[in-house]
């Protein structure tokens, strides 16, 4: 049962929150004069020492006091004596877990955030340097049309700027304090729950159903949501520059800094970092479903079960935090091979739908003819193996005669992605507009 029943090997990394919300609890008990001042001020002098020891000391484990709550009152007991009894009063550990561990959760976002932004930066920085470099944009991973280095960078500017939305919406969700719902049903005693929230910062005030406060974990899963997302877009990441990097691409080159060497091949680099950011995602799924899972048949109000809410909080945590600082190093100090990238974007006849596109404009043709032109231009190229723009122009107008010199300056790769304008599109001017917008919402000085 001991065994079993202890949560204290990981619900001690609450402790800050422990200390803080029974703090909270405290006050408000003097102040209603539930409890006496002189108790009062008792606990909370034994709560400060309690706390100067779990940061020096760190939080001991004794698993016949189950959690860290009853651990930080049993030593709350040894240094006040009974008074320290006193403090459990309107309050259950039921009331208490779920306040901590939201203010453990809220925690989690925001540190998640700053460094998000880190890692936003670092891909803006990038991107700026990047917004004329052409490389080849695919769509089923064949060459489809050049894009923008800087365009392909500030794609996942955007997604992290959506897992920021989604941490910004999950901390409102848990904006309500449940401490006060007591073990399910309230307490007789005149509380003063808004004094507590207020103290304890959350500013939706006190929760308004102690049935679902105590038995809400939605703030964890909304945590594990964002989390699971932005583990998703990391890995897509890590994924393309896996691929870049492995040397029929050789598009990048990874900072040593983040990569390994292997034991047996001298001349190997391998991009493990990169490689551990994807395998982590699975993890960080992993954790998610094991969330979902335990919450989706239990019945009001508590169970025990619940116990089960942070392991996976705290793991998914502790592995995405990794993953931004690992992505983010390997964004800012990898190297990109232009030149490389820019010949890939010669191959496979990238810039057959700016042959379309130039009939359309220039002869006045239907789109779906243009279309078809432009394959037999590219099904003549490759018979002769070579790039479209390097068609004489008799060739190109045997095809079609309405065809002039003036299509082979709309073929290079430079004209192409150039000609992309449009709003959001892969032009250097629109990535150089993206890119300001970007910088000044990050807050970076020009
Ligand atoms: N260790 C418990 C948890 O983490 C604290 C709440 C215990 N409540 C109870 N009624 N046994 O969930």
């Amino acid at each position: 049962m001991r065994e079993i029943n202890a949560s204290i090997p990981f619900d001690k990394a609450l402790w800050r929150q422990d200390i803080r919300a029974s703090k909270a609890h405290a006050r408000m008990l003097g102040k209603t004069g539930i409890i006496s001042e002189k108790d009062c001020a008792a606990i909370l002098e034994g709560l400060d020492k309690i706390e100067a020891e779990f940061a020096t000391n760190g939080v001991p484990e004794d698993w016949d006091l189950e959690d860290i709550h009853m651990t930080t009152e049993s030593r709350l007991a040894e240094l006040i004596g009974p008074a320290a009894g006193r403090l459990h009063t309107a309050r259950s550990r039921n009331d208490q877990v779920a306040t901590d561990f939201k203010l453990w959760v809220d925690g989690a976002l925001w540190s998640a955030q700053a460094a998000l932004s880190a890692l936003q930066q670092a891909l803006v920085t990038r991107a700026g340097e990047h917004a004329d470099s052409v490389m080849p944009g695919f769509t089923h991973l064949q060459t489809a049309q050049p894009v923008t280095l800087g365009h392909h960078l500030m794609a996942y500017y955007e997604m992290f700027e959506r897992d920021i939305s989604r941490i910004c919406s999950a901390s409102v969700h848990l904006s309500a304090c449940p401490l006060g719902s007591a073990a399910l049903a309230g307490t007789g005693f005149p509380i003063d729950r808004d004094m507590t929230a207020e103290e304890l910062g959350f500013s939706n005030g006190p929760t308004r159903n102690s049935l679902d406060a105590v038995s809400d974990r939605d703030f964890a899963l909304d945590y594990l949501f964002f989390a699971s997302q932005c583990a998703l877009h990391l890995s897509r990441l890590a994924e393309e520059l896996i691929l870049w990097a492995s040397q029929p691409f050789g598009f990048v080159k990874m900072p040593d800094t983040l990569s390994t060497g292997s034991s047996i091949m001298p001349q190997k680099k391998n991009p493990d970092a990169a490689e551990l950011v994807r395998g982590h995602a699975g993890r960080i799924i992993g954790c998610t479903t094991a969330l979902m899972v335990t919450m989706k048949g239990l019945p009001l109000a508590y169970s025990k079960d619940m116990q089960d809410d942070k392991p996976p909080v705290f793991e998914a945590a502790g592995l995405l935090e990794l993953c931004i600082a690992a992505m983010t190093g390997m964004i800012a100090d990898c190297h990109f091979n232009t030149e490389r990238m820019r010949q890939a974007a010669e191959l496979g006849y990238a810039t057959a739908t700016d042959l379309a596109d130039w009939l359309v404009r220039e002869a006045d043709i239907p789109f779906r003819e243009a279309h078809h032109i432009t394959g037999a231009a590219v099904k003549l190229a490759e018979r002769k193996g070579i790039a479209l723009d390097e068609l004489a122009l008799d060739e190109l107008r045997a095809i079609d005669s309405r065809i002039d010199e003036r299509v082979y300056a709309a073929l290079s790769v430079e004209s192409s992605v150039a000609a992309r304008a449009s709003y959001g599109g892969t032009a250097p001017e629109q990535v150089r507009m993206q890119v300001a917008a970007a910088r000044k919402a990050l807050g970076m000085e020009d």
